[in-house]
């Protein structure tokens, strides 16, 4: 990818994240025979075994799949890249087809991986696409991911990296993000997590309250996760809730936009204009321009407008990866606000 190097400015700050390696192997299949061999009810997402997962791949690779190696943090490390940030990615992979296939993709983007390596095999999500609507079922096996444990980490993976971005995902394994955070401070780097899910946040609840309260500098929740954590229906105060415990809190909304907040300064950021077709990695493009627009200095306002920005480009798109023409408009879109903010 060249296209990140456009806007490049002297002294780009640099991000780390960590997350779950995973890749989704899509496959559009001519009728539901496959869903009904795997007792997997349309439309739902299950946890399968390694050996239920291979015989799925197996029959699916026969159909004919696409491999799309993201995770959520892996999604943002990805956009950041893009965008100029020098980026690195922690994750747990097999020594397999689908691992290679995961760091050498995170490397193409410019991302500098650390790959730790697991016996269980790379982790996967199977997407069966059936039917007129496209309707999605899905199948996950996590194997290695599951297995990234606090002894894997060390001091150095940190070092240099401005700033530290945790999937939310992750957090069901609290040692980790416990050992991962304290290493993040002490290595300097402005901490932030995604929720990433409102039933990740309502069985990690408390875990999460002391994370954020004490190690957390941005918090980026939806509108469901931010009422998980605050137990308060309206976004606008579960917000004003959230900051009171980290410096700048995100809450977002869907096509209706996002709310952002630091200290006594509140802002509603609408959507940017898109025509969207599928909705998947918004919330993950949105933390990156969010986070990218920070890391340049940039006020609150602006940092959720770079972020609307580019998660309404991930939404006109099928899947997570935005077009180059598309990353053409939002950098000049991006470019455009920066120099209104300047006032040049
Ligand atoms: N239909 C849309 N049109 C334009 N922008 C959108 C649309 N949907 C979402 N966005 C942008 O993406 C941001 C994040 O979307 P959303 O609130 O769905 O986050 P999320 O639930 O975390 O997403 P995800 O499902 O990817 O995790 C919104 O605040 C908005 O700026
Ligand atoms: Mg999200």
């Amino acid at each position: 990818m060249t296209e990140g190097r456009e806007i490049k400015i002297t002294g780009m700050k640099s991000i780390l994240g960590i997350g779950n390696a995973l890749t989704d192997i899509l496959a559009i299949l001519p009728d539901d025979s496959l869903l009904r061999k795997y007792h997997l009810p349309l439309g739902s997402m299950q946890h399968v075994d390694k050996e239920t997962g291979d015989l799925i791949w197996q029959d699916l690779k026969e159909i004919g799949v696409k491999y799309v190696p993201g995770g959520s943090a892996a999604n943002t490390i990805t956009c950041c890249a893009i965008f100029g940030m020098r980026s690195g990615y922690i994750g747990k992979i097999g020594n397999d087809e689908l691992g290679n296939l995961f760091k050498s993709t995170m490397e193409q983007f410019g991302v500098k991986t650390t790959m730790l390596y697991d016996a269980k095999g790379s982790g996967r999500c199977m997407v069966f696409i059936t039917g007129a609507n496209a309707e999605r079922t899905f199948a996950s096996y996590m194997g290695a991911a599951l297995e990234m444990g606090p002894d894997d980490l060390k001091p150095e993976y940190f070092q240099g990296y401005d700033y530290f971005h945790i999937e939310g995902y992750l957090v069901q394994n609290q040692e980790l993000i416990a050992r991962a955070v304290q290493m993040a401070k002490a290595a300097g780097c402005i901490i932030s997590i995604d929720m990433a899910s409102y039933n990740v946040v309502e069985s990690n609840g408390a875990f999460l309250h002391n994370l954020v309260e004490k190690y957390v500098d941005i918090v980026f929740a939806n509108e469901t996760e931010s009422k998980a954590f605050t137990k308060l229906d309206d976004p606008r105060e579960a917000l004003a809730e959230l900051s009171s415990i980290c410096k700048i809190a995100v809450v977002k909304v869907g096509k209706d936009g996002s709310w952002a907040r630091n200290g006594e300064q509140e802002i509603f950021i609408p959507a940017w204009p898109a025509v969207p077709v599928d909705g998947t990695g918004a919330g993950d493009t949105y933390a990156a321009g969010f986070l990218y627009a920070h890391s340049l200095g940039l006020p609150l306002k602006e940092c959720a407008e770079v972020g609307s920005i580019i998660a309404a480009k991930v939404v006109e798109v099928v899947g997570t990866k935005i077009d180059i023409p598309r990353w053409r408009v939002a950098k000049e879109e991006i470019k455009q606000l920066i120099e209104k903010s300047k006032g040049c």
